[in-house]
């Protein structure tokens, strides 16, 4: 846009203002064609905008009617007519080399027409160094400026590839959800399905099946409802919570439940995490810890102990959930972030992929270590709030 200001509207007036100079000063010994030579020059300036596919023929003609226009005008100020020209061409060539060689060109050729009006002193010779360094500077100028745009280029391009690969790989997860589901909702409609058909085809009394069916419709709802977890925590609810009050909110929750079948929570932490701020969906994050709590009530056969452990690693809040179940096996621990991966007859298999996209989504790391028969632990890491202040107050006590 400013560029263009420059050749089309700067360069043609600069033209004009030198007719007009060269004419009232007296300079010119031949005004119409100079006039000639600066019309030519400026057509050939929109010209080549028109025909780009001429651009080293209308580029020579801008060349030889400058030249012309130069020496017909006879003024030194025809020096910014070349500069600018100069910057357009620098445009087109590439390396900063080239370009210091147009510039020599260029102004080899103003130094031999200016020679043909103004006396060789030393004063003028001096000025014609004056006129090199400047185009050197110009021609570096513009060579920084053409860097920078291909740095912005190259950024954008990335950025673009990024997102396009993000998208995709949101589709392909979004795919393999969808069959997932589908494929885990199947079953109990099938089975339904035959209930149905067959008590409608051969009046066949399925009521002694009702709770099989029942159990098989709870599970499809329990399915869709976990499912509608995958959600994306929405950004507005986030805000700077203290995760000391989300793990008390976590245990006044899941306590009773654990105590009812025979285990107990404990929960450790130093003086300093009540401070561990971070920015977080507290619901969502509650979820979280509640998800991971239950699975280990479920992985405990005989009473046991769930132990929360809060610490703070360098701009970390890392939060352990550790259990004393029955641990995971080594083929499994690669699965169980897998989407409807379980090895429970009533499971879903989608608690620790809601629990890992979630963290995810706060810019955490969920990671898990076990060892079969004594235990598992669940590491949850995520990022400080840093510099924020504390939004709410959820502790209980
Ligand atoms: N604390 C744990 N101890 C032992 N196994 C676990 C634990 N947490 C998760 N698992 C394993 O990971 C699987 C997937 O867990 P999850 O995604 O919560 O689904 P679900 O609980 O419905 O099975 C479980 O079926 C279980 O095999
Ligand atoms: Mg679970």
């Amino acid at each position: 846009m400013f560029f263009r200001l420059m050749y089309h509207i700067v360069l043609p007036v600069y033209v004009v203002f030198v007719i007009f100079a060269s004419v009232s000063l007296g300079k010119t010994q031949n005004a119409f064609f100079m006039i000639v030579f600066g019309l030519l020059f400026i057509a050939s300036i929109f010209l080549e905008r028109m025909y780009t596919h001429l651009f080293l023929f209308i580029a020579s003609g801008e060349i030889i009617s400058l030249l012309l226009f130069h020496y017909t005008s006879q003024l030194n100020w025809c020096y910014s007519i070349y500069i600018i020209l100069l910057s357009k061409f620098l445009f087109q060539v590439k390396g900063a080399v080239k370009g210091i060689f147009l510039g020599f060109g260029f102004m080899v050729i103003y130094t031999v027409i200016r020679a043909t009006y103004s006396p060789v002193n030393s004063y003028s010779i001096f000025g014609v160094g004056s006129d090199f360094l400047t185009s050197i500077a110009v021609v570096l100028i513009i060579q920084y400026i053409i860097e920078m745009e291909a740095k912005k280029n190259t950024l954008i391009e990335e950025k673009k590839r990024e997102e396009l690969l993000y998208k995709e790989e949101k589709m392909k997860l979004i795919a393999e959800m969808a069959a997932g589901l589908a494929h885990e909702i199947r079953n109990p409609l099938t089975i339904i399905q035959g209930f149905l058909q067959h008590s409608k085809e051969d009046h066949y009394n399925i009521q002694p099946w009702y709770d099989l069916i029942f159990s098989e419709v709870n599970r499809m709802n329990k399915l869709t409802v976990e499912f509608l977890q995958f959600s994306k925590p929405d950004v507005s609810q986030y805000q700077v919570y203290s995760i000391h009050d989300c793990l008390k909110r976590v245990i006044s929750l899941t306590k009773s439940e654990a105590q009812s079948v025979g285990h107990q929570i404990v929960y450790t932490h130093t003086e300093y995490n009540p401070d561990l701020l971070v920015k977080m969906d507290f619901n969502k994050m509650v979820q979280v810890f509640v998800n991971l709590i239950n699975n280990a009530i479920q992985s405990m056969v005989e009473s046991g102990h769930i132990t929360i452990r809060l610490l703070k690693v360098g701009n970390l809040a890392v939060c352990e959930v550790c259990d004393t179940g029955v641990g995971i096996e080594d083929a499994d621990l690669k699965k169980i972030f897998n989407p409807f991966f379980t090895t429970k007859a009533e499971g879903t298999g989608l608690g620790l992929s809601i629990c890992q996209k979630i963290v995810q989504d706060h810019g955490g790391t969920i990671e898990v270590s076990s060892t079969p028969k004594y235990g598992s632990i669940f590491t949850i890491c995520l990022p400080l709030d840093t510099g924020a202040s504390h939004a709410l107050d959820f502790s209980n006590d």
